[in-house]
């Protein structure tokens, strides 16, 4: 594998703790990690690219680590639309494949889940199948991730992305539904949980 697409079930579900968590843990692997954020929304400042960048102690190019960046924290569409922006999608696969020149993997995060519209007839699942990656879905521990997951990854197989597992975040030891949920989205899906994540205590 040369690539992995890190999507999830929603927005702040975590998916740049998670991407960080699979670069640190391929590096202690021995593996050369490289990330990408394909489209960023919001301010520059700490937004998700940089922050990976900076953590991962990264010497590509902003540019390459996020080759689309726009203005307002808006799904791409609306963002590009309110800034009066054309995007070129083509810039991604030309960064990704830079890249994966430069690394032996490449984690690329996704912005927000599966549907969220890229434009208006080009939506996050339609990218993770021309980046012919294969997916991981975030999904979140507690009561209501049945649902978001399974209709994630049945849109995942619509777009015919190959989905290679899940990973939940965000146990919290509290609610009862994180002891049974994901063996009940194993057994609906067919997609493996390949690890549950606490959540972890603020590093002080
Ligand atoms: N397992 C976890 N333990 C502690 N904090 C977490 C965990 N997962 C996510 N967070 C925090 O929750 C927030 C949202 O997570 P983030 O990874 O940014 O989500 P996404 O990238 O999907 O929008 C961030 O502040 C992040 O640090
Ligand atoms: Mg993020």
């Amino acid at each position: 594998m040369s690539g992995v697409f890190i999507t999830g079930t929603d927005t702040g579900v975590g998916k740049t703790f998670v991407t960080l968590h699979l670069a640190e843990k391929f590096r202690r692997d021995g593996m050369d990690v490289g990330v990408m954020k394909p489209i960023s929304t919001g301010p520059d400042k700490d937004n998700d690219a940089v922050y990976l960048k900076k953590k991962l102690k990264l010497d590509d190019p902003l540019e390459l680590i996020n080759p689309i960046r726009l203005k307002h924290p808006l799904a791409p569409y609306p963002a590009a639309i309110i800034q009066n922006e054309k995007l070129k999608i083509k810039k991604i696969f030309s960064a990704y494949k830079e890249l994966s020149k430069r690394h032996q993997i490449v984690i690329v995060e996704g912005i927000g889940g599966v549907a969220v519209p890229i434009t208006k007839t080009y939506c996050v699942a339609d990218l993770i199948h021309d980046m012919d990656l294969p997916a991981v879905v975030v999904a979140r521990a507690g009561l209501g991730t049945i649902n978001h997951t399974l209709l994630t990854i049945g849109a995942l197989i619509d777009s015919q992305v190959e989905v290679i597992g899940i990973i939940m975040n965000g146990f919290t030891g509290k609610d009862l539904s994180e002891k049974t949920n994901a063996k009940v989205i194993e057994e609906l899906s067919g997609v493996p949980v390949l690890e549950k994540l606490k959540w972890a205590k603020p590093s002080s």
